[in-house]
């Protein structure tokens, strides 16, 4: 008897108007568009400049637009995970905000946290619950507001992140084109090197902490380049080889938007030719748990049924790992 797999079987994505260029980055930090294009490869970043609207606005447009082209009725969703660092709010959970948006009455809800490995960590968890054989339509959202949390006053950081949502939709299927494999990975030994110090129960908010900036994210750049560059180049080996897959075989490799040098490194590693690698981190920046679902959205026309993919991603933690699925549509 065929075994049941979880497959995605639409994607949408959401990014706000306002573009950040790289010129207008050179009025608020000492930088430069030259130095930031060949450092980071990033030109412009999506920003969502309403004051009143927080990560599941971005979401809820995502996920509404993955209903509309899915054909799915709101009321038939079992489960939404939602994977991001910037919630609306501690609490209640933005996916449970997204679907209260959505009428979607009769999932359970819950955010996920892993930093830019975060769809990574969400989508296998949606696929469990999909092969349980308990769950029929699980939507799984990477979403982040960046802005929020980025300093525009640290140019190391504030070149680098964008805002943007973006969704799938898993179903079960008997065929055989689905998600096949997953390694993830997390280790604490990055905490330092990339964090946001402040706002939860060590350093709750205070005039202190406010005031030494330690609600915007913090990075050392250097050390977290090289984990991510060993972290997905590894991972992306190891999903090959335990499926018993080649690079030959892999139609697209989807990694995090980081850094393009970071992917080109990654690619490099992993011998793979970067024309088939997904890259749209000039527009968009890193929008950490959204890049991912954001390529899928801007390939989605050129992916065909049985394209295998590699997803590979690297986040604060650290966390870091790879998927490997075939397109079902
Ligand atoms: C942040 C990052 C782009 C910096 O690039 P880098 O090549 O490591 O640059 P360095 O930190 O060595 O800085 C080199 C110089 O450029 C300067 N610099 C840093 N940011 C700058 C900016 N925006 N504009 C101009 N100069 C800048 C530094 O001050 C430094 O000057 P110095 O040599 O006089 O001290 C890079 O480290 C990186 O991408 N790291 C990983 C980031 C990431 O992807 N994080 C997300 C999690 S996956």
């Amino acid at each position: 008897m065929a075994k049941m797999i979880a497959a995605i079987t639409g994607v949408a994505g959401y990014v706000p108007e306002y573009r950040l260029t790289n010129q207008e980055l050179e009025k608020i930090v000492d930088t430069n568009d030259e130095w930031i294009r060949t450092r980071t490869g990033i030109s412009e970043r999506r920003i969502l400049k309403d004051k009143e609207k927080g990560t599941s606005f971005m979401a809820v447009q995502a996920v509404k637009d993955l209903l509309e082209k899915t054909n799915t009725l709101a009321q038939d969703i079992d489960l939404v995970i939602c994977a991001t660092v910037t919630p609306d709010m501690h609490f209640p959970d933005t996916a449970n905000l997204v679907a209260y948006e959505l009428g979607i009455k009769n999932a359970f809800t819950y955010d996920l946290s892993a930093a830019c490995s975060g769809f990574l960590f969400a989508l296998e968890t949606g696929r469990r619950f999909v092969e349980s054989g308990g769950y029929k339509k699980v939507i799984v959202i990477g979403a982040d507001k960046m802005s929020t949390i980025v300093d525009y006053e640290d140019r190391t950081t504030c070149i680098l992140f964008g805002d943007g949502a973006g969704a799938v939709l898993l179903e079960p299927t008997l065929k055989e084109n689905g998600i096949k494999d997953a390694i993830l990975k997390s280790d604490a030994v990055g905490k330092d090197f990339l964090h946001m110090k402040a706002g939860g129960s060590l350093r709750p908010p205070s005039i202190e902490t406010v005031m030494s900036r330690e609600h915007f994210l913090y990075q050392n750049g250097k050390p977290v380049f090289k984990a991510a560059v060993s972290g997905m180049s590894g991972a992306v080996k190891e999903v090959l080889q335990r499926n018993e897959l080649t690079k030959d075989d892999i139609t697209w490799l989807v990694p995090h938007q980081a850094n393009i040098r970071i992917i080109e490194s990654v690619a490099h590693m992993a011998d793979f030719p970067i024309e088939r690698v997904m890259v749209n981190i000039q527009k968009y920046g890193n929008t950490t748990a959204a890049t991912i679902p954001l390529c899928l959205w801007d390939w989605e026309s050129q992916l065909k049924r049985g394209d295998k993919l590699i997803l590979t991603a690297f986040g604060g933690g650290y966390t870091w790992g790879a998927t490997y699925l075939t397109w079902a549509y």
